[in-house]
Protein backbone atom coordinates (compact mmCIF):
# COMPACT_ATOMS: atom_id res chain seq x y z
CA UNK A 1 0.00 0.00 0.00
CA UNK A 2 2.53 2.63 0.85
CA UNK A 3 4.57 0.98 -2.00
CA UNK A 4 1.92 2.14 -4.16
CA UNK A 5 1.46 5.31 -2.37
CA UNK A 6 5.19 6.16 -3.12
CA UNK A 7 5.41 5.02 -6.83
CA UNK A 8 2.24 7.25 -7.31
CA UNK A 9 3.82 9.99 -5.88
CA UNK A 10 6.90 9.68 -7.58
CA UNK A 11 5.24 9.01 -11.14
CA UNK A 12 4.29 12.71 -10.52
CA UNK A 13 6.94 13.89 -9.66
CA UNK A 14 8.77 12.50 -12.91
CA UNK A 15 6.18 13.89 -14.98
CA UNK A 16 6.53 17.48 -13.51
CA UNK A 17 9.93 17.52 -13.91
CA UNK A 18 9.70 16.37 -17.61
CA UNK A 19 7.45 19.05 -17.90
CA UNK A 20 10.26 21.03 -16.54
CA UNK A 21 12.91 20.17 -19.14
CA UNK A 22 10.50 21.16 -22.15
CA UNK A 23 9.22 24.46 -20.12
CA UNK A 24 9.88 26.78 -22.75
CA UNK A 25 7.98 25.40 -25.92
CA UNK A 26 4.99 23.34 -24.06
CA UNK A 27 4.67 26.94 -22.81
CA UNK A 28 4.01 28.53 -25.70
CA UNK A 29 1.77 25.80 -27.53
CA UNK A 30 -0.33 25.80 -24.60
CA UNK A 31 -0.37 30.01 -24.43
CA UNK A 32 -1.44 29.56 -28.22
CA UNK A 33 -3.73 26.90 -27.98
CA UNK A 34 -5.93 28.53 -25.45
CA UNK A 35 -6.58 31.39 -27.77
CA UNK A 36 -7.65 29.36 -30.12
CA UNK A 37 -10.13 27.85 -27.93
CA UNK A 38 -11.18 30.93 -26.97
CA UNK A 39 -11.82 32.79 -30.15
CA UNK A 40 -13.88 29.47 -31.46
CA UNK A 41 -16.23 29.37 -28.42
CA UNK A 42 -16.60 33.31 -29.30
CA UNK A 43 -17.33 33.03 -32.85
CA UNK A 44 -19.43 29.26 -32.05
CA UNK A 45 -21.56 31.44 -29.12
CA UNK A 46 -22.75 34.71 -32.21
CA UNK A 47 -23.51 31.93 -34.63
CA UNK A 48 -25.98 30.11 -32.34
CA UNK A 49 -26.75 32.42 -29.23
CA UNK A 50 -28.48 30.96 -26.50
CA UNK A 51 -29.44 28.09 -28.02
CA UNK A 52 -26.54 25.52 -27.34
CA UNK A 53 -26.26 25.98 -23.15
CA UNK A 54 -29.74 25.16 -23.47
CA UNK A 55 -29.17 22.08 -25.52
CA UNK A 56 -26.28 20.52 -23.08
CA UNK A 57 -28.42 21.51 -20.17
CA UNK A 58 -31.07 18.87 -21.69
CA UNK A 59 -28.27 16.96 -22.10
CA UNK A 60 -27.49 16.93 -18.31
CA UNK A 61 -30.68 16.13 -17.62
CA UNK A 62 -31.39 12.88 -19.87
CA UNK A 63 -28.25 11.75 -18.10
CA UNK A 64 -29.05 12.43 -14.34
CA UNK A 65 -33.07 11.30 -14.19
CA UNK A 66 -32.01 7.30 -15.00
CA UNK A 67 -28.90 7.24 -12.46
CA UNK A 68 -31.08 8.54 -9.72
CA UNK A 69 -34.00 6.18 -10.26
CA UNK A 70 -32.03 3.34 -10.17
CA UNK A 71 -30.70 5.15 -6.86
CA UNK A 72 -33.85 5.82 -5.30
CA UNK A 73 -34.54 2.16 -6.13
CA UNK A 74 -31.86 0.88 -4.07
CA UNK A 75 -32.41 2.98 -1.22
CA UNK A 76 -36.12 2.20 -1.23
CA UNK A 77 -36.30 -1.30 -1.75
CA UNK A 78 -33.67 -3.43 0.02
CA UNK A 79 -35.27 -6.76 1.08
CA UNK A 80 -33.64 -8.57 3.75
CA UNK A 81 -31.86 -12.01 2.53
CA UNK A 82 -32.07 -11.43 -1.03
CA UNK A 83 -28.96 -11.57 -2.87
CA UNK A 84 -29.20 -9.22 -5.10
CA UNK A 85 -30.34 -6.48 -3.03
CA UNK A 86 -27.88 -6.62 -0.70
CA UNK A 87 -25.20 -6.75 -3.70
CA UNK A 88 -26.87 -3.03 -4.90
CA UNK A 89 -27.18 -2.02 -1.20
CA UNK A 90 -23.65 -2.67 0.09
CA UNK A 91 -21.42 -3.23 -3.47
CA UNK A 92 -19.17 -5.42 -3.79
CA UNK A 93 -16.88 -4.39 -0.98
CA UNK A 94 -19.13 -3.57 1.39
CA UNK A 95 -20.12 -7.43 1.65
CA UNK A 96 -16.65 -7.89 3.38
CA UNK A 97 -15.73 -4.53 4.88
CA UNK A 98 -18.00 -2.96 6.64
CA UNK A 99 -17.03 -4.75 10.34
CA UNK A 100 -13.53 -3.12 9.43
CA UNK A 101 -12.93 -1.72 12.89
CA UNK A 102 -14.24 -4.35 14.71
CA UNK A 103 -12.44 -7.11 12.80
CA UNK A 104 -12.63 -10.84 13.39
CA UNK A 105 -11.74 -13.07 16.88
CA UNK A 106 -8.82 -15.05 16.42
CA UNK A 107 -6.87 -17.48 18.20
CA UNK A 108 -3.15 -16.29 18.70
CA UNK A 109 -0.19 -18.55 17.79
CA UNK A 110 2.69 -19.32 20.50
CA UNK A 111 5.00 -18.24 17.75
CA UNK A 112 2.57 -16.90 15.20
CA UNK A 113 3.10 -20.15 13.03
CA UNK A 114 0.51 -20.65 10.01
CA UNK A 115 -0.18 -23.50 7.94
CA UNK A 116 2.14 -24.72 4.79
CA UNK A 117 -0.74 -24.49 2.16
CA UNK A 118 -1.35 -21.44 0.16
CA UNK A 119 -4.36 -19.80 -1.45
CA UNK A 120 -3.20 -21.76 -4.82
CA UNK A 121 -2.89 -25.28 -2.91
CA UNK A 122 -6.61 -24.36 -1.86
CA UNK A 123 -8.05 -23.25 -5.49
CA UNK A 124 -5.71 -26.68 -6.97
CA UNK A 125 -7.59 -28.71 -4.27
CA UNK A 126 -11.38 -27.02 -5.12
CA UNK A 127 -10.61 -27.99 -9.01
CA UNK A 128 -10.36 -31.51 -7.86
CA UNK A 129 -12.76 -31.83 -5.10
CA UNK A 130 -16.45 -30.53 -6.86
CA UNK A 131 -16.17 -33.64 -9.21
CA UNK A 132 -16.00 -35.94 -5.93
CA UNK A 133 -18.30 -34.00 -4.53
CA UNK A 134 -20.66 -34.60 -7.03
CA UNK A 135 -19.98 -38.60 -5.98
CA UNK A 136 -21.22 -37.67 -2.73
CA UNK A 137 -23.60 -40.19 -1.43
CA UNK A 138 -25.76 -38.55 0.92
CA UNK A 139 -27.10 -36.17 -1.84
CA UNK A 140 -29.77 -33.67 1.15
CA UNK A 141 -26.84 -33.93 4.24
CA UNK A 142 -28.97 -31.54 6.03
CA UNK A 143 -28.08 -31.11 9.63
CA UNK A 144 -24.79 -32.29 8.68
CA UNK A 145 -21.81 -31.13 6.14
CA UNK A 146 -22.70 -28.81 3.06
CA UNK A 147 -19.92 -27.85 0.42
CA UNK A 148 -17.42 -25.78 2.56
CA UNK A 149 -16.94 -28.11 5.00
CA UNK A 150 -16.66 -31.10 3.11
CA UNK A 151 -14.02 -29.47 0.95
CA UNK A 152 -11.96 -28.40 4.13
CA UNK A 153 -12.09 -31.91 6.06
CA UNK A 154 -11.01 -33.69 2.28
CA UNK A 155 -8.12 -31.07 1.91
CA UNK A 156 -6.74 -31.13 5.23
CA UNK A 157 -7.09 -34.76 5.64
CA UNK A 158 -5.15 -34.87 2.10
CA UNK A 159 -2.46 -32.54 2.71
CA UNK A 160 -1.70 -34.27 6.08
CA UNK A 161 -1.93 -37.86 5.30
CA UNK A 162 -2.47 -39.31 8.72
CA UNK A 163 -2.04 -43.15 9.52
CA UNK A 164 -5.32 -42.90 11.25
CA UNK A 165 -8.57 -40.72 11.48
CA UNK A 166 -10.46 -40.55 14.06
CA UNK A 167 -13.77 -38.63 13.82
CA UNK A 168 -16.26 -37.68 16.51
CA UNK A 169 -19.98 -36.64 15.50
CA UNK A 170 -20.76 -39.43 12.50
CA UNK A 171 -24.77 -38.70 11.80
CA UNK A 172 -26.15 -40.74 8.27
CA UNK A 173 -21.63 -41.03 7.24
CA UNK A 174 -21.16 -38.01 4.59
CA UNK A 175 -18.24 -36.91 6.76
CA UNK A 176 -16.66 -40.42 6.81
CA UNK A 177 -17.26 -40.34 3.46
CA UNK A 178 -15.17 -37.08 3.07
CA UNK A 179 -12.15 -38.50 5.10
CA UNK A 180 -12.48 -41.89 3.13
CA UNK A 181 -12.33 -39.97 -0.42
CA UNK A 182 -9.41 -37.91 1.15
CA UNK A 183 -7.10 -41.26 2.18
CA UNK A 184 -8.75 -44.36 0.74
CA UNK A 185 -6.29 -46.82 2.67
CA UNK A 186 -6.49 -45.01 6.03
CA UNK A 187 -8.40 -46.62 8.67
CA UNK A 188 -11.15 -44.60 10.62
CA UNK A 189 -12.14 -44.96 14.19
CA UNK A 190 -15.73 -43.75 14.14
CA UNK A 191 -17.90 -42.45 17.61
CA UNK A 192 -21.71 -41.33 17.26
CA UNK A 193 -24.01 -42.43 19.56
CA UNK A 194 -26.56 -43.46 16.64
CA UNK A 195 -24.48 -46.00 14.17
CA UNK A 196 -24.82 -44.40 10.45
CA UNK A 197 -26.32 -47.56 9.46
CA UNK A 198 -29.37 -47.12 11.32
CA UNK A 199 -29.97 -44.44 8.72
CA UNK A 200 -29.93 -46.80 5.65
CA UNK A 201 -33.30 -48.11 6.69
CA UNK A 202 -34.72 -44.14 5.66
CA UNK A 203 -32.50 -43.99 2.84
CA UNK A 204 -29.03 -42.66 2.17
CA UNK A 205 -26.52 -42.98 4.75
CA UNK A 206 -22.87 -44.20 4.45
CA UNK A 207 -21.02 -47.22 6.03
CA UNK A 208 -17.35 -47.66 5.75
CA UNK A 209 -15.54 -50.97 5.41
CA UNK A 210 -12.55 -49.83 6.95
CA UNK A 211 -13.82 -47.64 10.03
CA UNK A 212 -14.11 -49.13 14.07
CA UNK A 213 -17.26 -47.80 15.25
CA UNK A 214 -18.16 -46.85 18.57
CA UNK A 215 -22.00 -46.71 17.91
CA UNK A 216 -24.93 -47.37 18.64
CA UNK A 217 -24.51 -50.06 21.58
CA UNK A 218 -21.09 -49.74 21.39
CA UNK A 219 -21.04 -45.53 21.75
CA UNK A 220 -18.09 -44.39 24.16
CA UNK A 221 -17.86 -40.71 24.03
CA UNK A 222 -14.49 -39.29 23.13
CA UNK A 223 -13.50 -38.25 26.59
CA UNK A 224 -13.98 -42.00 28.03
CA UNK A 225 -12.09 -44.32 25.40
CA UNK A 226 -9.22 -45.42 25.95
CA UNK A 227 -6.82 -44.26 23.42
CA UNK A 228 -3.56 -45.89 23.99
CA UNK A 229 -5.67 -49.71 23.88
CA UNK A 230 -7.37 -48.03 20.15
CA UNK A 231 -3.62 -46.55 18.80
CA UNK A 232 -2.04 -50.04 20.30
CA UNK A 233 -4.74 -51.98 17.71
CA UNK A 234 -4.05 -49.73 15.05
CA UNK A 235 -0.49 -49.81 15.34
CA UNK A 236 0.09 -46.16 16.11
CA UNK A 237 3.27 -45.08 17.84
CA UNK A 238 3.76 -41.56 16.66
CA UNK A 239 0.75 -39.36 18.25
CA UNK A 240 1.04 -36.43 15.32
CA UNK A 241 0.64 -38.79 12.92
CA UNK A 242 -3.24 -38.99 13.87
CA UNK A 243 -6.17 -36.60 12.83
CA UNK A 244 -8.94 -35.98 15.25
CA UNK A 245 -12.38 -34.28 13.64
CA UNK A 246 -15.10 -32.85 15.84
CA UNK A 247 -18.56 -32.67 14.56
CA UNK A 248 -20.42 -33.41 17.36
CA UNK A 249 -21.69 -30.44 19.28
CA UNK A 250 -19.90 -30.48 22.51
CA UNK A 251 -17.75 -27.51 24.51
CA UNK A 252 -14.73 -27.33 22.65
CA UNK A 253 -12.61 -26.61 25.21
CA UNK A 254 -13.71 -29.51 26.91
CA UNK A 255 -12.70 -31.24 23.64
CA UNK A 256 -9.20 -29.79 23.29
CA UNK A 257 -8.00 -31.02 26.85
CA UNK A 258 -9.45 -34.60 26.50
CA UNK A 259 -7.15 -34.24 23.10
CA UNK A 260 -4.15 -33.04 25.31
CA UNK A 261 -4.73 -35.51 27.84
CA UNK A 262 -4.27 -37.99 24.93
CA UNK A 263 -1.72 -36.69 23.18
CA UNK A 264 -2.91 -35.51 20.00
CA UNK A 265 -1.98 -32.89 17.76
CA UNK A 266 -4.01 -32.17 15.06
CA UNK A 267 -7.64 -30.86 15.32
CA UNK A 268 -9.88 -29.99 13.24
CA UNK A 269 -13.82 -28.87 14.74
CA UNK A 270 -16.68 -28.25 12.19
CA UNK A 271 -18.68 -25.87 14.08
CA UNK A 272 -16.54 -23.30 14.84
CA UNK A 273 -19.44 -20.43 15.91
CA UNK A 274 -19.07 -17.22 16.16
CA UNK A 275 -19.50 -14.87 19.48
CA UNK A 276 -23.49 -14.94 20.24
CA UNK A 277 -24.17 -17.92 18.31
CA UNK A 278 -24.21 -21.91 18.53
CA UNK A 279 -25.12 -25.07 20.76
CA UNK A 280 -21.61 -25.15 21.92
CA UNK A 281 -18.65 -23.30 23.29
CA UNK A 282 -16.83 -22.85 20.27
CA UNK A 283 -12.81 -21.80 19.60
CA UNK A 284 -14.06 -18.68 18.22
CA UNK A 285 -15.76 -18.17 20.94
CA UNK A 286 -13.22 -18.22 23.69
CA UNK A 287 -10.59 -16.74 21.90
CA UNK A 288 -12.77 -13.50 21.23
CA UNK A 289 -11.39 -10.99 24.00
CA UNK A 290 -11.05 -7.30 24.46
CA UNK A 291 -7.00 -6.71 23.45
CA UNK A 292 -7.95 -8.68 20.16
CA UNK A 293 -8.87 -7.71 16.35
CA UNK A 294 -13.06 -7.69 16.73
CA UNK A 295 -13.00 -8.68 20.70
CA UNK A 296 -13.50 -5.84 22.77
CA UNK A 297 -17.56 -6.01 22.51
CA UNK A 298 -19.61 -2.97 24.27
CA UNK A 299 -23.27 -3.50 25.61
CA UNK A 300 -23.89 0.12 24.65
CA UNK A 301 -26.57 0.41 22.65
CA UNK A 302 -25.52 3.96 21.26
CA UNK A 303 -21.97 2.40 20.06
CA UNK A 304 -20.80 1.88 16.48
CA UNK A 305 -20.66 -1.81 17.02
CA UNK A 306 -24.61 -1.93 17.85
CA UNK A 307 -25.27 0.34 14.62
CA UNK A 308 -23.07 -1.86 12.50
CA UNK A 309 -24.51 -4.92 14.12
CA UNK A 310 -27.90 -4.02 13.59
CA UNK A 311 -27.18 -2.90 10.22
CA UNK A 312 -25.78 -6.50 9.29
CA UNK A 313 -28.23 -8.34 10.97
CA UNK A 314 -30.73 -7.08 8.16
CA UNK A 315 -29.18 -8.90 5.72
CA UNK A 316 -27.20 -12.28 7.01
CA UNK A 317 -29.13 -14.48 9.04
CA UNK A 318 -26.48 -15.72 11.67
CA UNK A 319 -25.45 -12.19 12.44
CA UNK A 320 -26.42 -10.51 15.33
CA UNK A 321 -27.10 -7.63 17.34
CA UNK A 322 -26.07 -6.09 20.35
CA UNK A 323 -29.62 -7.07 22.17
CA UNK A 324 -28.46 -10.81 21.36
CA UNK A 325 -25.41 -11.02 22.31
CA UNK A 326 -25.45 -9.17 25.41
CA UNK A 327 -26.72 -10.60 28.45
CA UNK A 328 -27.01 -9.71 31.69
CA UNK A 329 -24.83 -7.77 33.18
CA UNK A 330 -23.54 -6.98 29.80
CA UNK A 331 -22.24 -10.21 29.47
CA UNK A 332 -21.29 -10.76 25.64
CA UNK A 333 -18.78 -13.84 25.61
CA UNK A 334 -19.60 -17.65 24.94
CA UNK A 335 -23.48 -17.00 24.03
CA UNK A 336 -24.26 -14.10 26.34
CA UNK A 337 -22.23 -14.71 29.21
CA UNK A 338 -22.93 -18.63 28.73
CA UNK A 339 -20.79 -21.67 28.12
CA UNK A 340 -22.62 -24.25 26.11
CA UNK A 341 -22.09 -27.78 25.74
CA UNK A 342 -23.62 -30.82 24.32
CA UNK A 343 -26.26 -29.65 21.38
CA UNK A 344 -27.27 -26.77 24.24
CA UNK A 345 -28.03 -29.69 26.69
CA UNK A 346 -26.09 -28.38 29.22
CA UNK A 347 -25.74 -24.19 29.66
CA UNK A 348 -23.60 -22.80 32.38
CA UNK A 349 -22.64 -19.09 32.84
CA UNK A 350 -19.14 -18.42 33.13
CA UNK A 351 -17.51 -15.57 34.59
CA UNK A 352 -15.16 -12.86 32.31
CA UNK A 353 -12.24 -13.70 34.14
CA UNK A 354 -12.92 -17.78 33.62
CA UNK A 355 -13.61 -16.88 30.27
CA UNK A 356 -10.50 -14.67 29.83
CA UNK A 357 -7.90 -17.52 31.86
CA UNK A 358 -9.58 -20.30 28.88
CA UNK A 359 -8.25 -18.28 26.30
CA UNK A 360 -4.89 -17.65 27.89
CA UNK A 361 -4.82 -21.49 28.42
CA UNK A 362 -6.01 -22.42 24.79
CA UNK A 363 -3.62 -20.15 23.24
CA UNK A 364 -0.89 -21.40 25.07
CA UNK A 365 -0.96 -25.01 23.62
CA UNK A 366 -1.35 -23.92 20.08
CA UNK A 367 0.87 -24.43 17.48
CA UNK A 368 -1.27 -23.05 14.80
CA UNK A 369 -4.99 -21.78 14.23
CA UNK A 370 -6.31 -21.90 10.83
CA UNK A 371 -9.63 -21.40 9.79
CA UNK A 372 -10.86 -22.62 6.51
CA UNK A 373 -12.24 -19.49 3.99
CA UNK A 374 -15.54 -19.67 2.57
CA UNK A 375 -15.32 -21.52 -0.91
CA UNK A 376 -16.38 -18.65 -2.67
CA UNK A 377 -18.17 -15.10 -1.91
CA UNK A 378 -21.83 -14.76 -1.23
CA UNK A 379 -22.49 -12.96 -4.55
CA UNK A 380 -21.69 -16.41 -5.99
CA UNK A 381 -23.09 -18.56 -3.90
CA UNK A 382 -26.15 -16.74 -2.84
CA UNK A 383 -25.90 -18.16 0.66
CA UNK A 384 -27.83 -15.72 2.93
CA UNK A 385 -26.24 -17.41 6.27
CA UNK A 386 -22.85 -16.09 7.73
CA UNK A 387 -21.74 -12.53 7.21
CA UNK A 388 -18.54 -12.34 4.88
CA UNK A 389 -17.92 -9.76 7.52
CA UNK A 390 -17.35 -12.28 9.98
CA UNK A 391 -14.94 -14.53 7.62
CA UNK A 392 -11.61 -14.53 5.94
CA UNK A 393 -12.11 -13.62 2.34
CA UNK A 394 -13.04 -16.50 0.72
CA UNK A 395 -11.15 -18.65 -2.16
CA UNK A 396 -13.10 -17.58 -4.88
CA UNK A 397 -13.85 -13.67 -4.17
CA UNK A 398 -16.80 -12.28 -5.34
CA UNK A 399 -16.95 -10.90 -9.05
CA UNK A 400 -15.13 -14.35 -10.43
CA UNK A 401 -17.72 -15.76 -11.86
CA UNK A 402 -15.89 -17.21 -14.35
CA UNK A 403 -13.33 -19.15 -11.72
CA UNK A 404 -16.57 -20.08 -9.64
CA UNK A 405 -17.86 -21.59 -13.08
CA UNK A 406 -14.88 -22.83 -14.77
CA UNK A 407 -14.50 -24.67 -11.20
CA UNK A 408 -18.10 -26.83 -11.50
CA UNK A 409 -19.59 -24.82 -8.62
CA UNK A 410 -22.76 -23.37 -10.35
CA UNK A 411 -23.63 -26.76 -10.80
CA UNK A 412 -24.47 -27.07 -6.98
CA UNK A 413 -27.31 -26.12 -5.33
CA UNK A 414 -27.47 -22.99 -3.52
CA UNK A 415 -28.40 -24.91 -0.30
CA UNK A 416 -25.19 -26.84 -0.25
CA UNK A 417 -23.13 -23.35 0.61
CA UNK A 418 -25.35 -22.79 3.55
CA UNK A 419 -23.87 -24.45 6.25
CA UNK A 420 -20.20 -22.45 6.94
CA UNK A 421 -19.39 -21.81 10.15
CA UNK A 422 -15.63 -21.34 10.17
CA UNK A 423 -14.58 -24.86 10.64
CA UNK A 424 -10.81 -24.85 11.87
CA UNK A 425 -7.68 -26.32 11.98
CA UNK A 426 -5.48 -26.41 15.42
CA UNK A 427 -2.12 -27.96 15.60
CA UNK A 428 -0.92 -28.52 19.16
CA UNK A 429 2.20 -27.31 20.66
CA UNK A 430 4.67 -30.81 21.14
CA UNK A 431 4.84 -30.66 25.32
CA UNK A 432 6.48 -28.14 26.56
CA UNK A 433 7.73 -26.30 23.50
C1 LIG B 1 -24.01 -32.52 13.09
S1 LIG B 1 -24.09 -34.21 13.26
C2 LIG B 1 -22.63 -34.77 12.45
C3 LIG B 1 -22.68 -34.59 10.98
C4 LIG B 1 -21.67 -35.38 10.21
N1 LIG B 1 -20.34 -35.15 10.66
C5 LIG B 1 -21.82 -35.04 8.76
O1 LIG B 1 -21.08 -34.20 8.27
O2 LIG B 1 -22.70 -35.53 8.12
C6 LIG B 1 -23.72 -34.43 14.93
C7 LIG B 1 -23.65 -35.87 15.34
O3 LIG B 1 -23.05 -35.95 16.63
C8 LIG B 1 -23.66 -37.03 17.32
N2 LIG B 1 -23.35 -36.92 18.76
C9 LIG B 1 -24.09 -36.46 19.78
N3 LIG B 1 -23.41 -36.55 20.94
C10 LIG B 1 -22.22 -37.07 20.63
C11 LIG B 1 -21.08 -37.42 21.40
N4 LIG B 1 -21.02 -37.20 22.72
N5 LIG B 1 -20.02 -37.95 20.76
C12 LIG B 1 -20.05 -38.16 19.44
N6 LIG B 1 -21.10 -37.84 18.67
C13 LIG B 1 -22.17 -37.30 19.26
C14 LIG B 1 -25.11 -36.89 16.93
O4 LIG B 1 -25.80 -38.07 17.21
C15 LIG B 1 -24.98 -36.57 15.45
O5 LIG B 1 -24.95 -37.75 14.70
Amino acid sequence: MLERVLSMRRATQFSEEGDDDDEGDESKTKKTSHIAFVTRATNLFSRFGYLWPCLLLCLIILFLIPSLISHSRSIVCVSSYDPTSRLGFFGLDGLESDFGSLGVPWCRSKHGKTVEWTAKDLLKGLEEFVPIYETRPIKNNMYGMGFDHSFGLWFIARWLKPDLMIESGAFKGHSTWVLRQAMPGTPIVSLSPRHPEKYLKKGPAYVDGNCTYFAGKNFVDFGSVDWRVVLKKHGITDLSRVLIFFDDHQNELKRLKQALKAGFRHLVFEDNYDTGTGDHYSLRQICDQFYIRGGGHSCYKDSDEARIRSKRKKFWEKAVDIEELCGPGEAWWGVRGQMRDDFNHSNKAISYAKHFENSRFVESVLNVYWELPPVAGPSLTHQTRYDPARATSPIVEDGRFGLFQRLGLTRFETSVFNGYTQMVYLQISERGS
